[in-house]
């Protein structure tokens, strides 16, 4: 991890940059969904549209004005080295299908991060925001500074994750990968825990799965096959709520897995590692 100093200042700065951009690269991505979006499909469900290349073009091309020594990495091509310690982890647009099939549940995240992104474990999100155009809402934090959200025109409010302990009482969110063998699996692992739970939600944005955990709106969450991109600005936006964001059994959050959460978050996990137990390994490499 790289040892680097952020003072209170730099912090905040980070932060409120996070959500300026988030904020106008959600108002290209929305206008353009109003008038129509053209869609390229790479498969039935991997849906790359052309405004994931645009948005994370913006976005990519202010940090490189405001903040020219950091490093970029985002889910699209164009990603570049720096030299500040500080890579900024962009999800263009979380939720794409959602965005194709124009249904208001997809958001633009941003994060600056320390460490290197592509090692699971050696990376910390310091500052992030997660904006969806449709709804209004907006989610930010940064290290040591408390999670916040804003609802449209009304005021900013400090959020906080929910307090409920009982599994049996828990909403759980998740979300299903692209590959048809690892949806077969995750089936494999959702089944026994439906009956365990409340209910499960599968929105379609990992970003906001965790924005919603970190404002109580989902007890927990969990899913295999995550990205630093879609993880990065909500999961510090969980931890600056009062939540646990960790891979299963103490591991830390990956691709392999990633469980999120209020007071039911070791409950869930401790679930989920027997249920795992049960299924077997996920077939993938
Ligand atoms: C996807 C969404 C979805 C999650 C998938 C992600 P994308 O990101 O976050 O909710 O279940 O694992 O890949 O493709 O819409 O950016
Ligand atoms: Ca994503
Ligand atoms: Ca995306």
């Amino acid at each position: 991890m790289t040892d680097l100093r952020l003072d209170a200042a730099l912090l905040r700065d980070l932060e409120g940059f996070a959500l300026g951009v988030a904020s106008e690269a959600a108002l290209l991505i929305a206008e353009r969904a109003e008038a129509g979006v053209s869609a390229t499909k790479s498969s039935p469900t991997d849906v790359v549209t052309e405004m994931d290349r645009r948005a994370q073009a913006l976005i990519e091309e202010r940090i490189a004005a405001y903040r020219p020594q950091d490093a970029f990495f985002g889910e699209e091509d164009g990603n570049r080295a720096g030299s500040s310690g500080i890579t900024w982890v962009v999800d263009p647009i979380d939720g794409t299908v959602n965005y194709v099939y124009d249904i208001p549940a997809y958001a633009v995240s941003v994060a600056a991060v320390v460490g290197d992104p592509r090692t699971p474990g050696a990376w910390t999100p310091v500052a992030g925001a997660v904006v969806n155009p449709v709804s209004g809402e907006r989610f930010w934090a940064r290290a040591g500074g408390g999670a916040s959200r804003q609802r449209g025109r009304l005021g900013a409010t400090r959020i906080g994750v929910s307090t409920q302990r009982d599994l049996s009482l828990a909403l759980i969110g998740t979300g299903f990968g692209y590959e048809p063998a690892t949806r077969a699996w995750q089936a494999r692992v959702l089944a026994p825990l439906l009956p365990r739970v409340r209910d499960i939600r599968r929105f379609g944005s990992a970003a906001l799965d965790l924005c919603h955990v970190a404002d109580g709106s989902l007890d927990a969450y969990y899913e295999r096959g995550l990205n630093p991109w879609d993880m990065a600005a909500g999961s510090l936006i969980v931890t600056e709520a009062g939540g646990t964001v960790s891979g299963l059994d103490g591991a830390p959050a990956s691709r392999d897995f990633v469980i999120a959460g209020g007071a039911c978050a070791n409950d869930l996990n401790l679930l989920l590692q027997a249920i795992h137990e049960k299924v077997g390994p996920h077939p993938a490499p």
